[in-house]
């Protein structure tokens, strides 16, 4: 073969190794107390896009075409920063270092006491006043297996929002080219402290419109009543006979409204399920389908929870991309995770993280038609 037949052969080869994943392509978004926040977007060869940012570590758009051919955004979120930093119903951030309620801001390790601070009531919720997905947060491509992957890092100092110990957390954001979307974030810290990571992502399967007839599938057989204050009580109930049995396929707003007491506090689903069979290894948690855009969504993680939040608190109040108003049963949030205030139940997984240990959580949002 002739030299110059080589190098476009190599040429060629190496642009379709990098079309087995994604392209990542960077862009500015914008500044924040002085800093660039830059927009990371990648896409694969059958048209999905996902777009991060390292403001809060957030996953601010994931579109793949519908069944009509249509490109179709699946997260709510926003189209200006300023709105993402405003906002206040965490639209895709990473949450922590505590994702969900710890009661009343307490807890123990090692027989010693720690009060975070409260930003929900009484009580802690997503890491606090100015919780992890509002940091601005050290990022770059990063070259990985032939393909390119987008790092964030971010040091939590000790004492911030009342959390023990210097904690230095790393996301790897990863799309392929079969539609993967994979966030796998690990974390070390210098004294034991506590720890739960999660995207907090707003679904519409449509785009647009309401949920309630998406349908949809967890693979969970129990579920953790909560309290008025929406913490956990500390029981695991058996999902057979209530509204909370997903396992089979059903609409979201099949049982949405049934009078159970469980489903009263929240005024819908806004619990955590317990994933069947949970070791540690990636396991298919739920599966989302979208009834008009024929899109599906599949959660995979190595996680033991997942909340399903049901958006209850939507109103219309919040103005989103594209200027649209988020309504009631406009959008669920699915965030895979341990359980919500673990720190205080022995019988929840343990959510205690000690030097020389490394959290690890890793969750893949697979889109197909
Ligand atoms: C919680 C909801 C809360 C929402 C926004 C979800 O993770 O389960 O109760 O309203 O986050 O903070």
């Amino acid at each position: 073969m002739k030299k110059s037949c080589l190098i476009f052969f190599s040429f060629i080869m190496a642009f379709a190794s990098c079309k087995a994943g994604s392209v990542v392509t960077q862009s500015g978004w914008g500044e924040v107390d002085g800093e660039g926040i830059s927009l990371y977007t990648f896409e694969n060869e059958n048209g999905m896009v996902v777009a991060v940012s390292n403001f809060g570590a957030s996953i601010v758009k994931m579109a793949i075409p519908d069944v009509g051919g249509k490109l179709t955004d699946v997260v709510g979120g926003y189209d200006a920063l300023a709105e993402l930093v405003a906002d206040k119903s965490y639209q895709g951030p990473l949450v922590g270092r505590y994702a969900n309620r710890i009661k009343d801001g307490k807890f123990e390790i090692d027989g010693e006491s720690y009060q975070l601070s409260i930003n929900e009531n009484t009580n802690h919720i997503h890491g606090g006043i100015s919780g992890f997905g509002k940091k601005v947060w050290a990022s770059s491509i990063v070259a990985k297996n032939g393909g390119d992957v987008v790092v964030m890092t971010y040091t939590s100092e000790d004492g911030e929002e009342g959390y023990p110990g210097k904690m230095t957390v790393t996301v790897e954001f990863d799309l392929d080219g079969d539609n993967n979307f994979a966030v796998e974030i690990s974390a070390v810290c210098d004294a034991a402290t506590v720890v739960n990571l999660t995207p907090h992502l707003y679904f519409n399967l449509n785009g647009e419109g309401s949920v309630l007839d998406h349908r949809f599938k967890i693979n969970g057989s129990a579920y953790l009543p909560t309290d008025a204050q929406l913490i956990p009580t500390g029981q695991l109930t058996d999902v057979t006979g209530t509204p909370f049995d997903f396992r089979n396929f059903k609409k979201i707003g099949q049982d949405i409204n049934v009078k159970n007491p469980d489903l009263v506090f929240g005024g819908g689903y806004d619990h955590n399920w317990v994933i069947d069979g949970f070791d540690g290894t990636m396991r298919e948690q739920c599966h989302l389908i979208g009834d008009k855009s024929g899109i599906q969504m599949q959660i995979f993680a190595n996680q033991p929870g997942l909340q399903f939040y049901s958006g209850n608190f939507l109103d219309g109040s919040i103005t989103g991309k594209g200027s649209v108003a988020y309504g009631l049963r406009s959008l669920i949030v699915l965030e895979p995770q341990n359980f919500p205030d673990a720190p205080n139940h022995e019988n929840f997984p343990n959510a205690v993280l000690r030097p020389g240990e490394v959290y690890n959580s890793k969750i893949i949002y697979r889109l197909t038609l």
